[in-house]
């Protein structure tokens, strides 16, 4: 398993349903990565490329964007962590709001994702973030600390998990909370409850090279989920940079 701590800080593309294979291999021959090694960058492309990337990359790590909450079985159309990990895959991102909203996913089916990842020695990024709704309620503190409960698993810890704070609301929309705000909030993770103390917190929403300096600087801050911006190799290139 990858150790975390051995980087300050960790930029995490999001690829989502898109790309294909001229797309990857265009893609890698125009990133450039940063000198600064102790930045980990990961790539999340859709499953079904998952091998081709593994094999072809320089320099990054390959995470998927989902796993089942099986670990084998009748189960058609699932990939299993331990198929994520004879592929070579480090990371997987787990609970993204577009799973928990599209595919009416659990914080108890990411509980049991992240476990069968936690023992293939994958790291999942477990993503939690409120509505819009719940933050005008002002609720989003609750709404945080209850999808942390719930969908870390008891072999969980800041060594082989990694969490990431997304608002719903910011995923795709070019808003995002103030720079205090994403601090705090990131606080308030951190700080809520012991155990998550040390745990490494990725912001994510809306992340572009315009605005990730000033969002990575922040002492709560690990790193960046990033959707959109990551599919353009040169925007992902100074995203990235030192
Ligand atoms: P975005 O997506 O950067 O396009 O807002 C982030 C995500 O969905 O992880």
């Amino acid at each position: 398993m990858i150790k975390l701590d051995d980087f300050s800080s960790f930029f995490v593309a999001n690829w989502k349903l898109n790309g294909n294979f001229q797309f990857i291999d265009q893609f890698i021959s125009k990133l450039s990565l940063p000198k600064d090694r102790s930045k980990c960058v990961v790539i999340c492309p859709s499953s079904i490329h998952l091998d081709y990337i593994s094999k072809h990359k320089i320099g990054f790590y390959v995470g998927s964007q989902n796993v089942s909450q099986h670990k084998e079985g009748a189960f058609t159309g699932e990939i299993s962590a331990e198929s994520l990990s004879d592929l070579n895959v480090s990371f997987c991102i787990v609970g993204h709001s577009e799973r928990r909203q599209i595919f009416y996913e659990k914080d108890e089916d990411i509980n049991l994702k992240s476990a069968n990842l936690i023992a293939n020695k994958l790291i999942p990024i477990v993503c939690v973030g409120e509505t819009l709704e719940q933050k005008e309620k002002g609720i989003t503190n609750q709404v945080l600390a209850k999808q942390l409960k719930a969908s870390i698993p008891n072999s969980s810890n800041f060594g082989n998990t990694i969490i990431a704070y997304e608002p719903v609301w910011a995923i795709g929309t070019g808003l995002t909370p103030t720079i205090e705000e994403i601090n705090n909030t990131h606080h308030f993770l951190k700080n809520h409850n012991p155990k998550f103390n040390n745990y490494k917190i990725l912001y994510g929403g809306s992340v572009k090279s315009n605005n990730v300096k000033d969002i990575i600087s922040l002492s709560n801050v690990d790193g960046a989920l990033i959707g959109g911006a990551s599919l353009n190799s040169d925007e992902f290139t100074k995203i990235i940079e030192d």
